[in-house]
């Protein structure tokens, strides 16, 4: 099989890839570095990189028409600037326009996407939330432009998944509250935490379903990944501690969430479990662990988020 991986740099799309590849498939990836890394990837006989953007329609359509995927994962997404509206439209709606157009144009089998569950709205009218809550995704630049993504692959007549996350977290992640904490604990920079609670889910328990989906298990349609239960972020910066063998003077400041933030996102994986036949197996603390364990191995320069700063209010 024949799998194009927009993105594939990235943390999701690039643990996605090193599995398809183990699995004895061809990958390419079309990324442009603007939060994934070079080292997420080791080079492969079965694996093509595509330097650019795919904001880029003819280097799209190129890199499409030259590669002939059977499938598609698009895990291409701009949010690192939740004040750059233009990028993230570039690249969450123009390029997921761009891919979804190629691919349809190529009759590829699947197109599978990962959407953001702000796209539930900032109050969701029901925790846990089911795939039937309204979609509200007025809160953030990165939601509007991701929901639209969503709203033009489902537009299209494709067979798509949109798997809808949970926090997604492990080994190569730098966007979200583990990377930051590991990066200020290990900088010697006082570190806060927002009295918010989460659905984390491990890396691992997220590839087993997505590389179902490729492989043609499940029906079109809309996903949730997730564990189904929250935890405070408190618990997560406990578990860093831990992980790390820190044992702090004084108990870490806990701060009033910002108004694009969300107390708890907790997402129902029903739907999910019953038809992929998947559950989510790692613990908290395995799954912590396992990403210190990288980031010591591998060192973070920077990390990533699509909420605007506290101060910046
Ligand atoms: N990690 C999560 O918890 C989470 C939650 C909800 C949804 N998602 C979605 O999952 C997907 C993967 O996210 P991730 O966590 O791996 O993030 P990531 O930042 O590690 O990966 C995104 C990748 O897209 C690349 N990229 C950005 N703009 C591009 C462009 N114009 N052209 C080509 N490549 C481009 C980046 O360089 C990066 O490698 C994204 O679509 C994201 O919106 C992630």
């Amino acid at each position: 099989m024949k799998v194009l991986i927009t993105g594939g740099a990235g943390f999701i799309g690039s643990h996605l890839a090193e599995k398809l590849l183990s699995d004895g498939h061809k990958v390419l990836v079309i990324d442009n570095y603007q939060t994934g890394r070079r080292d997420n990837l080791k080079p492969h006989k079965n694996l093509e990189i595509v330097e650019g953007s795919i904001a880029d329609k003819s280097l799209v359509n190129k890199t499409f028409e030259a590669f002939l995927p059977d499938n598609v994962v698009h895990a291409a997404a701009s949010y690192k600037d939740p004040n750059n509206w233009e990028e993230d439209a570039y690249t969450n709606i123009l390029g997921t326009l761009n891919v979804t157009l190629a691919a349809k144009r190529l009759e590829i089998k699947r197109i599978i996407y990962f959407q953001t569950a702000l796209c539930y709205g900032l109050k969701p009218i029901e925790q846990p939330i089911t795939l039937s809550h309204p979609i509200n995704s007025n809160g953030s630049s990165y939601a509007i432009s991701k929901t639209a993504g969503e709203q033009y692959i489902e537009l299209s007549g494709l067979d798509f998944i949109s798997f809808r996350l949970a926090n997604a977290y492990g080994p190569r992640n730098l966007s979200g509250p583990l990377p930051t904490f590991y990066h200020r604990l290990t900088t010697d920079k006082p570190c806060f935490i927002m009295d918010t609670r989460r659905d984390f889910i491990f890396i691992d328990d997220l590839t087993d379903v997505v590389i179902k989906a490729i492989y043609g298990e499940g029906k079109k349609g809309y996903y949730h990944i997730s564990s189904g239960s929250d935890y405070s972020i408190k618990q997560l910066f406990d578990e860093t501690l831990h992980a790390l063998n820190i044992k702090l003077d004084k108990e870490v400041e806990v701060r009033p969430r910002s108004p694009d933030d969300v107390f708890t996102i907790l997402i129902d994986p029903a739907k999910t479990n019953k038809d992929f036949n998947w559950k989510v197996k790692t613990p908290l603390k395995t799954g912590v662990k396992k990403a210190i364990e990288w980031y010591q191995q591998h060192g973070i320069t920077q990390t990533y988020t699509h909420l605007k700063p506290v101060e910046a209010k």
